[in-house]
């Protein structure tokens, strides 16, 4: 086939190259890259047996491909020879053409040269940015001076094409491997049991959230702020099958009304003063995801007015446009004001709010599930443990009981931003009062000893309920709902069982 190979200033050279380079960028994908290539090469220079390896960082193969070789081959001693070869291209990044490797000074002692009669020797860098990331190799056992010139010089412009096409099928690789591996953190970030929470109140709503996650139901979450609205939003959309597309949030709040619209529905060229081209608007990015309208109490009437028809019928029209749109997302809406007392005060249109509102998900705020301060602390000083590489960090009874006591008003969010800045503060395993905030220390210095002591009571308090609710669900889940056994199993009588899961809500037929 080297036949085929013309001369360098033939215009049938430069046809034959473009055409072998076009059918070789046209793949995206790795091992089809390096296929196509391997086969061209093969074909033009009618080499024997050929091989195309592509090196990590650190020197190691990452891909490679081979004709006439099989992987083990090249470990075998006979292919010392073309290690060395390969190497000394690797070490000087330049392309090696050998006529004759008997007659090479620098291999003709090699044992495996006369041995497997390795004649004729192509061996070509892969290169970007002058960095070699791979290698082209193809050899005659049989032939002297199989590569004529012309031949070589074919097969390394056509390597220039390889270098590009395999470097971009690489990075393509690459940021694909990336894109999983945030995916997979956020599903992990978005999981519900990432969600922190023992109070019944959120155990009962997680276990409504859980239910719903999978249906396009639109969701109305209301709580104060930093409760834990967006966690929600992110993990209904992270569990549903919307999760492959965008989960794309606005918050209403912080735009004036024509520019939110035009950020929600788009705009088309011309539509007003500035728009001087089309804009593809939030709802068709979050199409077949979900559209996250944070602060929703804050839109306007006539934004109310177009929201409605996109939940009713999910058509909208792009600003300074005619032309029905149709999207399918899926909306989530958010709020920390009271939307039903919004409606009564007609601030907010009341059909808008049945839309929104199909699933109602009531945060309570931190101070009224103290239950969970605990746990939460916990979550953060392994979160914050991890992240500045402090392990096994502990709260002092004294910080523990202040934080008891406190009754946050920024919620989870100032709860994790107290945790943040102790664990960057801390200077041994135990986090003092002195590296809480200083509101929080006066607060302390404050506290009589009969305060202190009805605090850690309640603390305590807690943890035995804590630890009481636990028990009794192991039990029953461990006798599959039976309520005899499970009274057995905790030692109690049965009638002290019925009331601690009355107590704790604690119902039986879950665990059958
Ligand atoms: N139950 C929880 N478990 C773990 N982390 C939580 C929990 N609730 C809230 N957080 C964390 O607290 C922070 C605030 O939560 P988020 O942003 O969801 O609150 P928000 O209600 O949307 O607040 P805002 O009204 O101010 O926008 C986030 O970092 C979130 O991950
Ligand atoms: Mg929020």
């Amino acid at each position: 086939m080297k036949n085929q190979v013309n001369e360098p200033n033939d215009s049938s050279f430069s046809d034959h190259l473009i055409k072998m380079a076009q059918r070789l960028l046209a793949e995206t994908e790795v091992n089809h890259v390096l296929n196509v290539a391997m086969d061209e090469v093969i074909q033009i220079s009618g080499a024997e047996r050929g091989m195309i390896i592509l090196f990590d960082t650190t020197g190691d193969i990452l891909f490679e491909t081979a004709r006439n070789l099989e992987k083990q081959d090249i470990n075998r001693p006979e292919f010392e020879i073309s290690h060395t070869i390969i190497n000394k291209v690797k070490k000087e990044q330049k392309p090696i053409c050998l006529r004759n490797a008997l007659q090479e000074p620098s291999l003709k002692d090699s044992a495996s040269v006369s041995r497997l009669n390795i004649l004729s020797v192509i061996c070509l860098p892969l290169l970007h940015k002058s960095e070699l990331f791979g290698v082209v190799y193809l050899d005659n056992r049989t032939v002297r001076g199989a590569f004529l010139p012309e031949t070589f010089q074919f097969v390394e412009r056509f390597t220039d094409f390889i270098s590009v096409a395999a470097f971009s099928a690489l990075e393509r690789k690459q940021l694909v491997n990336h894109i999983t591996a945030l995916e997979t953190e956020l599903r992990n970030k978005y999981h519900f049991d990432a969600i922190i929470g023992n109070d019944l109140k959120i155990v009962d709503i997680l276990k409504l959230v859980g239910q719903i996650a999978a249906t396009d139901a639109t969701v109305l979450i209301q709580g104060e702020s930093g409760t834990g609205k967006e966690l929600i939003a992110r993990a209904l959309h992270y569990n549903s099958q919307r999760k492959d597309n965008l989960f794309v949030p606005i918050n209403c709040g912080a735009l004036p009304e024509n520019l939110l619209e035009s950020e929600l529905f788009g705009h088309v060229h011309g539509a007003f003063t500035g728009a001087i081209k089309d804009k593809v608007g939030l709802l068709e990015q979050a199409d077949g995801g979900t559209l996250f309208l944070d602060e929703i109490s804050e839109m306007s009437p006539v934004l109310q007015v177009k929201l409605l028809r996109v939940l009713q019928d999910g058509q909208y029209y792009r600003l300074g446009s005619t032309q029905t749109r149709q999207c399918d997302v899926r909306v989530i809406s958010a709020t920390n004001r009271e939307l039903e007392i919004m409606v009564k005060q007609s601030s907010f249109r009341e059909d808008l709010f049945y839309r929104l509102n199909v699933v109602d998900v009531k945060l309570p705020p931190l101070r009224k599930r103290r239950n969970d301060i605990i746990l939460l602390i916990k979550h953060f000083l392994s979160t914050y443990g991890v992240k500045y590489n402090k392990k096994d960090l502990l709260l002092s009874l004294e910080a523990e009981t202040l934080l008891l006591s406190y009754d946050f008003p920024g919620n989870v969010r100032e709860l994790e931003n107290i945790i943040h800045r102790a664990v960057v503060l801390a200077e041994s395993q135990v986090i003092e009062v002195q590296q809480l905030p200083s509101n929080l220390q006066i607060q302390a210095a404050n506290f009589s000893d009969k305060q202190k002591t009805s605090i850690f009571a309640m603390a305590k308090q807690q943890l035995i309920e804590k630890f009481e609710r636990d028990y009794v669900i192991d039990c029953l889940k461990s006798t599959k709902g039976n309520i005899t056994r499970a009274a057995n199993v905790a030692g109690m009588d049965k009638k002290n069982l019925y009331s601690k899961m009355k107590k704790y809500s604690i119902k039986a037929i879950t665990y059958k």
